[in-house]
């Protein structure tokens, strides 16, 4: 069945506001997806309801508050089809997830090992592999980018070394919207032993993924971009490479025991989670996970292809415009970057949000290497989620193409 994207904003309270004066057209879901209401009466019944500390307490309160927050693990395990929700490690985000990561990992690298990155990673999935390059002389190398905004796997054998231990890649680009094809970077790093860090934040928001099928040994993604509160993510890890991951904060909650002498450190998920976590964040994020695992995902996919597609031919009749990244529909998702020629992509954004109400995003998106690749200083960026309609296409490439006729 056909999406009812009419029904599915009423849950939106957000999109029947008019920021500005206008109707909003609220194209920057790849920076931060909107709330439904499910999401927000979570985060609400808990803080009014259930609010007290986690693990702690024996009172109603606190063992209602720790339900909540496990189940919330529960939640995201289901979501990404993990074997168990110990798998699990909530963090503030992907940043914190793959700084969480490089940190873990790398107690066991030594000067030489590899790790693989490509063109099209945000800051995120490239600063922490060089913080750790300094801390221990670990090498880093980089995989090129195709004309069209996908990782160039013709370099595979060149780049992934038998020195490599881990290839880092996103999953899909917060620019291009490129999907990465993951069995043969899982082929290639087995073959030498490495492991995979796949950063999910923008394929999370499309739907459950499932992290066993991917084969891969790493997740990490972001509530904010998936319809969750912000300050809440997660690192999923098998089993086995969580254990050998040391934590990276030291505090209540993660220890089994403490002497002055030593302190003896709980198992994951607990071990990376010091302190009082963001426990009413966790429940959103768990309410997340479940009001987009109710969705239709097959009608919820097309409807998002087909406006992509829409968005894509919209934009191509635009002079002077060139899409950084697929032009076709073929393994991508509706994340669209474009640059228009004598138009700097801040002013582009803003003209578009003063005169057409569409909120885009404009800049480098965390992502300088691949605007370098591009010979660009950043691009104006367009992005879907399920509540997006016609009328907010529409809007984006009439505004696109009146920016040109007036700031070019
Ligand atoms: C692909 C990708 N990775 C990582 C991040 C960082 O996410 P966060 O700022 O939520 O930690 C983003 C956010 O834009 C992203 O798009």
């Amino acid at each position: 069945m056909a999406l009812d994207v009419q029904r599915l904003r009423t849950e939106f309270p957000i999109l029947s506001t008019q920021p500005g004066g206008r109707t909003l057209h609220y194209l920057d879901n790849a920076a931060t997806a909107q709330m439904p209401r499910a999401v927000i009466d979570a985060v609400t019944r808990h803080e009014t309801g259930d609010r007290a500390n986690v693990a702690r307490g024996v009172h109603a309160l606190a063992e209602r508050a720790t339900a909540a927050f496990e189940g919330a693990r529960a939640a995201v395990a289901d979501y990404l089809n993990a074997s168990s929700p110990e798998e699990v490690a909530f963090t503030s985000g992907t940043t914190a997830a793959i700084n969480l990561a490089a940190h873990g990992l790398g107690a066991h690298l030594k000067p030489g090992d590899e790790v693989v990155l490509s063109e099209l990673e945000h800051h995120s999935n490239i600063v922490p592999w060089q913080m750790l390059r300094e801390r221990t002389g670990i090498e880093i190398k980089v995989l090129p980018v195709t004309e069209d905004g996908r990782i160039d796997f013709t370099f595979f054998d060149r780049i992934v070394t038998k020195r490599c231990r881990l290839i880092a890649l996103t999953h899909v680009s917060n620019v291009t919207g490129a999907v990465t094809d993951v069995a043969p970077v899982v082929e290639a790093a087995r073959a030498v032993g490495a492991l995979v860090l796949l950063d999910g934040a923008q394929a999370v928001p499309h739907g459950p993924v499932d992290v066993r099928a991917l084969g891969v040994d790493l997740y990490a993604f972001s509530g904010h971009k998936m319809y969750g509160p912000n300050g809440i993510g997660a690192l999923w890890g098998k089993r086995d490479v969580l254990a050998m991951m040391p934590p990276m904060l030291g505090g209540g909650g993660m220890i089994r025991h403490v002497t002055f002498a030593r302190t003896a450190y709980a198992d994951p998920p607990k071990r990376f989670e010091a302190g009082t976590p963001p426990i009413a964040q966790a429940v959103g994020l768990g309410a997340a996970a479940q009001w987009v695992q109710a969705l239709d995902r097959e009608a919820v996919a097309a409807h998002e292809l087909r406006l992509t597609g829409k968005m894509l031919s919209g934009l191509a009749t635009v002079p002077g415009l060139r899409v950084i990244g697929p032009t076709g529909l073929q393994g991508r998702r509706g994340v669209v970057s474009f640059a228009v020629e004598g138009v700097h992509p801040h002013d582009l954004c803003q003209w578009l949000n003063d005169r057409f109400g569409v909120a885009l995003r404009g800049g480098h998106h965390c992502a300088e290497p691949l605007m370098q690749r591009f010979g660009l200083d950043g691009t104006s960026r367009a992005s879907l989620a399920p509540y997006n309609t016609d009328a907010d296409i529409d809007a984006l490439v009439e505004g696109v193409a009146d920016a040109r006729r007036n700031l070019a």
